[in-house]
């Protein structure tokens, strides 16, 4: 959503969320292939499906930057370049 809320039990926040900050190899998975199955955000349950955006491994490496940089969140100039993406194969 706008702030990277989230929907409570729906989506699962980007502002704030250990799934993005501690884990952002998970994160890239995401973005890359869409996921489905629970998973835990800052300490909460999701467990509902993302289409996979259909993005190029450069579009998510922006895509990342941007969560990462937004709604308060600080990547502290640790960039996400489009090798680190090609490197995340489907699970
Ligand atoms: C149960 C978990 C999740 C659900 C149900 C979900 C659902 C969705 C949906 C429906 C979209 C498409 C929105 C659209 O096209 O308008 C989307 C996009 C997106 N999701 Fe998720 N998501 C989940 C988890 C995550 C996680 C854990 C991350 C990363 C930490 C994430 C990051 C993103 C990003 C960055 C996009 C936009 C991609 C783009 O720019 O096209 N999502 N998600």
């Amino acid at each position: 959503m706008g702030a990277g809320e989230g929907v409570p039990e729906t989506f699962p926040p980007l502002a704030k969320a250990d799934y993005l900050t501690k884990t952002p190899e998970k994160a890239i998975h995401a973005v890359k292939f869409g996921l489905q199955g629970k998973i835990l955000v800052n300490g909460v349950a999701f467990d509902n499906q993302m289409p996979s955006p259909g993005l190029d491994n450069d579009e998510i490496a922006d895509v990342m930057n941007y969560i990462s940089n937004a709604w308060g969140n600080s990547s502290e100039k640790k960039m996400v370049t489009e090798k680190m993406v090609e490197a995340i194969k489907e699970k």
